[in-house]
């Protein structure tokens, strides 16, 4: 019950493969009240696996906002703390969308416009989403704010298009943010830099099988599961981390330090 008494925001569990769906859950089981939130067109999804569902499991409210609108930023933030009576202990951004990767559009050719589209939605919102907390003053004094980052904001990975960069520039803003929130309110500011994982957004990736098991392979530990990544999420909102700020954190199973693993050869 390491959350015991906290309150937080979940942005972006769409279905339970979902990175945030199993954070979600373990905040619940470690003792937080949560609000979940996602975009307007994830409440429509059908079938048994969707947000939805999440909320009436763990019994608590999902509210909608497009996090590149910040009327709907501000509109979750006071309803959430309606809900709460009062402010918000921790926040995970978990948000990732490439409208060039879903198009199809190779590197050397990419459409301008659906780039800052993209941009808008998997960076800036982490900006408008720490800007909105910031002007309601939000979140309590030690408080936590994370959002989830890939390894390809520093190395190329071809297929990963624009991500490199859209990822590049959420790891920034968490360290620029991270020092307004430091000074003001002992508030950390985090990125965690996820292992590949299947998800909706993972699989979008061409050739995503063979990334995942290249990095498996190259990783000494293997990858990390998403039950694993929720895990060190929950850490992050915890008392136990309370100095660990304005970082990008590997959570890969070895694979960042590696150069040459004798396994990929192997095979
Ligand atoms: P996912 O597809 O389940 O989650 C992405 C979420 O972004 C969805 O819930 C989607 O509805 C939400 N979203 C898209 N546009 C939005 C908008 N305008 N407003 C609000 N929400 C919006 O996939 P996953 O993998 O759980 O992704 C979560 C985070 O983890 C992303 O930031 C992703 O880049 C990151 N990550 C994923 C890795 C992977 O291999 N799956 C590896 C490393 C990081």
């Amino acid at each position: 019950m390491i959350l015991k008494g906290k309150k937080g925001i979940i942005f972006g569990a769409l279905n339970d493969m979902s990175i945030a769906w199993k954070v979600a859950e373990l905040c619940v089981a470690e003792g937080a009240e949560i609000v979940l939130t996602n975009a307007p067109v994830a409440f429509r999804m059908k079938g048994d696996s969707n947000i939805k569902t999440l909320a009436e499991k763990l019994n608590c409210p999902a509210i909608p906002a497009d996090a590149t609108r910040i009327e709907d930023l501000e509109k979750l933030i006071d309803e959430s703390m309606a809900h709460f009576g009062g402010k918000i202990d921790f926040v995970l951004h978990s948000i990732g969308m490439s409208i060039n990767i879903r198009k199809d559009k190779p590197y050397t050719d990419l459409n301008h416009d659906f780039m800052l589209k993209s941009f808008d939605i998997s960076s800036i919102s982490f900006h408008k989403l720490m800007q909105s907390l910031w002007k309601k003053e939000a979140v309590n004094d030690w408080g936590s704010i994370l959002a989830l980052t890939y390894i390809g904001a520093q190395r190329i990975f071809p297929h990963y298009s624009e991500m490199a960069e859209a990822k590049s520039m959420l790891e920034s803003f968490a360290r620029s943010f991270g020092y307004h929130f430091g000074e003001r309110n002992n508030i950390r500011v985090n990125t965690i830099s996820q292992s590949p994982t299947m998800t909706t957004a993972g699989t979008g990736i061409e050739g995503f099988q063979e990334f995942l098991d290249y990095a498996e392979n190259m990783s000494p530990i293997g990858n990390a599961p998403a039950q694993a990544c929720a895990e060190y999420c929950i850490s992050l909102f915890s008392d136990y981390t309370r100095y660990v700020t304005m970082q990008n954190l590997y959570h890969d199973g070895g694979f960042s330090n590696m150069g040459m693993n004798p396994a990929i050869l192997n095979k």
